[in-house]
């Protein structure tokens, strides 16, 4: 009995340094949090589905494809609003391209901003339910970049729970 207990002991104390890790692995640096919010990018983004793309004309001629969780995806078919909690949205940005290999298409070029709308009908309840984040090179952007985000959203997009992009048809 006591041979077993000292070996679960053994097991135990080794795993012990390995949780902590993955723990910490799993937490994002405060660092990588936006200011006010405190929204970070959400692991594994890049498999989301497609909402939809937009195009952005200049100065910033851009090119954004927006994406969504599985909560979002699910919200969006059965034409759910206002979105539950858990929804995350990603907008993805990248300059717009001429294709090297065909004049008339345009490509994504350098990747700019990665933009996050995260849903806590709690947390958020001053912004409409929902947590802002901007990111560029994987870092947030400034307070101040975080402080236009909600009126604009607010002001354009109220009827639509604050999100302007619509299901790709
Ligand atoms: C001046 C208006 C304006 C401001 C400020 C703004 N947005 Fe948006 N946002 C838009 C528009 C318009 C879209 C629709 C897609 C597009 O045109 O790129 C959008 C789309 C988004 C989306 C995709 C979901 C949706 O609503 O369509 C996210 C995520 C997002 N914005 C995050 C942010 C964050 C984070 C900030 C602040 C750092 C911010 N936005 C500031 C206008 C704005």
């Amino acid at each position: 009995m006591i041979v077993l207990a000292a070996l679960l002991l053994v097991v135990v104390l080794t795993c012990v340094p390995y949780l902590g890790t993955i723990a910490f692995a799993q937490a994002p640096a405060a660092a990588d949090a936006s200011p006010i919010f405190g929204v970070t990018i959400p692991q594994g983004y890049k498999q989301w589905e497609l909402i939809a793309p937009a195009e952005e004309a200049a100065p910033l001629d851009e090119l954004r494809a927006v994406l969504g969780n599985q909560t979002a995806i699910d919200a969006y078919q059965a034409g759910k609003l206002p979105f539950p909690d858990g929804t995350i949205l990603v907008k993805r940005a990248w300059k717009r391209k001429q294709s090297p290999e065909f004049a008339s298409a345009t490509v994504p070029g350098a990747a700019t901003t990665v933009q996050v709308m995260v849903k806590d009908s709690k947390k958020y309840a001053a912004t409409g339910g929902w947590g802002f984040g901007r990111f560029i090179n994987g870092k947030p952007v400034d307070e101040a970049q975080h402080r236009t985000c909600w009126g604009c959203h607010e002001a354009r997009a109220k009827s639509r729970d604050y999100v302007f992009t619509r299901l790709a048809p």
